[in-house]
């Protein structure tokens, strides 16, 4: 890794300066932090897992036609992406109440929605990530109209992909988060891609017959059995775990 220039360390993975133009790639960490950086830990071989599922579902995903910043999986822990200029906003959907949704509403957990929901979070630590309405968002010119529209429909689309892909192998897909960038399209313009990472870190994913949890929130609230969980979801998928150390130092 030390021949990369590095271009940031977030908390579950390290960005590096690609061997092109215009290119980063992503090195998936075992670290995993909750809370907004209170909860500190690893999950071993997790980097490995979020990799391959990231890559599983970036490709699933551009071949129903949702443009995506993936281009290749380089090694175990690293893959090859464009470089986006991210929009600072988490958008979150929701399938089913749980998490912060519950807490806020005070409503149990579990509750099937009649329609998902899809919100916006700032992506801002300091501030910790507080939700933003979609008014927000334009008057702030954080996005412009025609992106936010964008970005719901993809979102909508992503969404309904994902809950049969996942229900195929007996998961419930109850809630996840995404990030969009915008790519430059080589002339003076760019559009929109989804970004960084689909993997247990950051949705919900539930067993469909036993609720039995299988995402990072076996890790946040010390439930045990994250390692278990993460290659459960990779066993369904059909995710290899084997080693392959194509990894270069
Ligand atoms: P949410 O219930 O809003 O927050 P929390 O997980 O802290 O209770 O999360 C909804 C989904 O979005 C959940 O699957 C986790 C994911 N998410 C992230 O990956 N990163 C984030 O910063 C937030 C707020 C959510």
């Amino acid at each position: 890794m030390s021949n990369k220039e590095m271009l940031y360390e977030g908390k579950a993975k390290i960005l590096y300066k690609g061997p092109k133009p215009d290119t980063i790639i992503q090195y998936f960490k075992d670290d995993a932090t909750a809370f907004n950086n209170v909860k500190k830990g690893t999950i071993a071989g997790k980097g490995i897992i979020n990799n391959k599922m990231s890559e599983l579902i970036m490709t699933r995903l551009g071949a129903i036609g949702i443009p995506t910043h993936f281009i290749e999986r380089l090694s175990d822990r690293e893959q090859l992406c464009h470089e986006v200029e991210i929009i600072p906003l988490e958008v979150i959907v929701r399938n089913t109440v749980a998490g912060t949704m519950a807490k806020t509403f005070g409503i149990e957990e579990g509750l099937r929605l009649p329609r998902p929901i899809i919100e916006f979070s700032l992506k801002d630590d300091d501030l910790g990530d507080p939700l933003i309405p979609e008014n927000h968002i334009l008057v702030l010119e954080i996005a412009k109209e025609d992106e936010l529209m964008e970005m719901m429909e993809m979102t909508s689309k992503i969404n309904d992909f994902l809950r049969g892909f996942f229900a195929a192998v007996g998961i419930e897909l109850i809630d996840f988060k995404l990030e969009f960038g915008r790519l430059t399209d080589g002339q003076d313009g760019h559009f929109l891609v989804l970004a960084d990472e689909f993997s247990p870190d950051n949705c919900r994913l539930w067993d469909f017959e036993t609720g039995e949890k299988l995402d990072k929130d076996r890790f946040r609230r010390d439930l045990g059995g994250e390692v278990e969980a993460y290659q459960e979801v990779a066993r369904r998928l059909g995710i290899s775990l084997e080693v392959e150390d194509k990894e270069e130092d």
